[in-house]
Parts: C-alpha cells; structure tokens; sequence
C-alpha cells in the first residue's frame, strides 16, 4: 500500500453526493496522482457510496490489481437503507459474511484488499469472529484482516484466533492519544500496521483556542518548508516511527497531490517537538 490513503467517506451522500461520472473522474485523478489504495466502509453514504464507487471504477480504464481497496463492517445504523431499531455494532458470523458480500458485489469485485473491523463491540466474540475471518480470508475473498478503533488489549484478544495486520485509528496532531496510549507502540512491538483516519484533527474543523496557537505557529512553520498547513500536519504524522498511514478525507484534487507530497517533508527534530508543544499547549514534560 502507497503510504497516503485516499478515504470516501464524503464522496457520496455524506458529502459531495458525486455521481458516478463524477466519481470516475476523480478515481482517473487520483491514481495519476499516485495513490492507489482507497478506503471505503459498507456504511459510507447510509450504505450506498460504495456502489457508487463500483460502477465510476467500471468507468474507468483502470485495472483492478492496479489499485486496493479497504472496506469495513460491523456497524449497523438506521437509516433510509436499513431499518433498525437503534444503532449498534453485529460481529456475527452471518452478519460479517453478508456485509463482506454485499460490498463484493457493490464494488462489482471478487475480493478486497483488506477488510476492516470498523469498531470495537462488547458483545464480539473473539473465537467466532476469528474463524470467520480466517474463512474469508482462504476463500479469497479478503486479502488481509485489520481492525479500526481498537485497543491494543482488543487486539490481542483476537490475535489469539486470526493475524491482524492493520488498525486504523483516529490520530492527529489535535487527537494525540494514541502516541500516549501505548497503541502506537504496541502496534510497533506487533508489526501491525497503522492507519491514521482524520489525519488534520480538529485544525481546519473547529476555531479553537487550539487551532488558533497553532496557525500562528504554521504562518512561520508553512515558510521555513515552503508548504501549506495541511502538508505539515501531515509531515508532523508520518515522522513517527510506527510508519503511520494517513487516510486523508479531501474531495479536492490539488490537496490530493499536496498530500503525496508532504511525505518528502522531513520536520527538523525542534520543529516537531514545537508543534506537538503548541497542539497540546504546554511543554513536554
Ligand atoms: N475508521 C474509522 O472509524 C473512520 C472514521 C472517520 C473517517 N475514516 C476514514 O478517514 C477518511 C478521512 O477522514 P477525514 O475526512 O476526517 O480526514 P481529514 O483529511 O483529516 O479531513 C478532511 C477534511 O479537511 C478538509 N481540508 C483538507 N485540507 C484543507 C485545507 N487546506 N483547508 C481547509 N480544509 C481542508 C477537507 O475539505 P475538502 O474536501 O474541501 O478538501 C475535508 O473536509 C475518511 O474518508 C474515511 O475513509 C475512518
């Protein structure tokens, strides 16, 4: 996998609502960018932007094993697609099963790259859940098991039935948790990949008191590396040694190709520390 992810969440109904031509146009300029994995999950769009996203790529020229494809399962929300009475998460081996073939057959392909486990459940059972992945994973059908959002204890629980190779969490300059929580090393010690999902945090999102200490920080910082705001945020991520993959969220081209670019940014050791000191507002201890 390229080391910068391409998510879709918003490329669908939760945002863009880009048709299928539209969408195609955007996989063509992706790929000519240089990305080639692209995260899906079967619940973007209230379950429909995945089959969006299976017929704009028949509309392209590009060949299946040219790109990977992430999708998720696990969450199962209310909406116009799906009559529930709450919101909650099904790890059953029926429900992954279904989930996994549904979103085969909307990506109008025979396997994914890599499925992911999109949260955490306090009713998954480990055992069964291993072996249902194990199962999709001989047939063919998924590539690789991952997981999203769990700690490194879930992990381990479901280490003892299946390899987990990826776990994609939230991780940010603005969301550092992870750096302190002990996933990041744990994922080092276990060589679990990491994927970072939200890679800018909270800068652009919210007018903080954060966010704030840190544009005046980047006024200086943007000139000294002759990059833009999200560059460095994205620069400050991958200097971690968990070799972290951001999965970065904007339907905009030109930031496509900037985020390619910020992985050549090499932030001097200071200038790391004083932008992780300015996300926290204090000084490392
Ligand atoms: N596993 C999980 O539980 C989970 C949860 C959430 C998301 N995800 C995945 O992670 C992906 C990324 O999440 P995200 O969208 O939160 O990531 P993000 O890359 O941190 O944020 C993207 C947002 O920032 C905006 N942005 C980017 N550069 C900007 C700039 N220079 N100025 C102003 N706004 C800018 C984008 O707007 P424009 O579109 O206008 O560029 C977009 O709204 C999703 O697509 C999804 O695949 C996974």
């Amino acid at each position: 996998m390229k080391r910068i992810i391409l998510g879709t969440m918003t490329w669908g109904s939760w945002g863009k609502q880009k048709s299928a031509a539209q969408m195609a146009k955007s996989i063509e300029t992706a790929v000519a960018a240089g990305f080639t994995t692209f995260d899906h999950a079967d619940i973007y769009g209230g379950y429909t932007t995945e089959e969006t996203f299976g017929e704009a790529f028949e509309l392209t020229q590009i060949a299946r094993d040219q790109v990977q494809w992430i999708s998720k399962c696990g969450i199962q929300y209310p909406c116009e697609a799906r009559e529930l009475p709450v919101k909650h998460y099904d790890y059953s081996p029926e429900h992954i099963h279904f989930s996994v073939d549904r979103s085969l057959q909307m990506l109008r392909t025979d396997y994914l790259d890599l499925l992911l486990l999109h949260r955490p459940s306090p009713l998954l059972d480990a055992e069964a859940v291993g072996s249902t992945l194990q199962e999709l994973r001989n047939s063919g059908k998924i590539k690789a098991v991952g997981v999203s959002n769990f700690t490194p204890q879930q992990i381990q629980l479901l280490q003892k039935y299946v390899d987990i190779e990826w776990n994609q969490i939230e991780c940010s300059l603005t969301h550092d948790t992870p750096l302190l929580d002990g996933s990041l090393d744990f994922h080092q010690h276990q060589n679990i990949g990491t994927m970072a999902w939200s890679p800018l945090g909270s800068y652009f999102r919210e007018d903080s008191e954060q966010s704030q200490r840190l544009k005046t920080l980047f006024k200086d910082l943007c000139q000294s590396y002759q990059c833009t705001e999200d560059q460095l945020l994205l620069a400050w991520l991958c200097k971690h040694p968990a070799q972290i993959y951001p999965v970065i969220g904007s339907t905009q081209a030109q930031r496509w190709q900037q985020a390619q670019e910020a992985t050549q940014i090499e932030l001097s050791l200071t200038d790391w520390f004083l932008m992780w000191e300015t996300g926290m507002g204090h000084k490392v201890p």
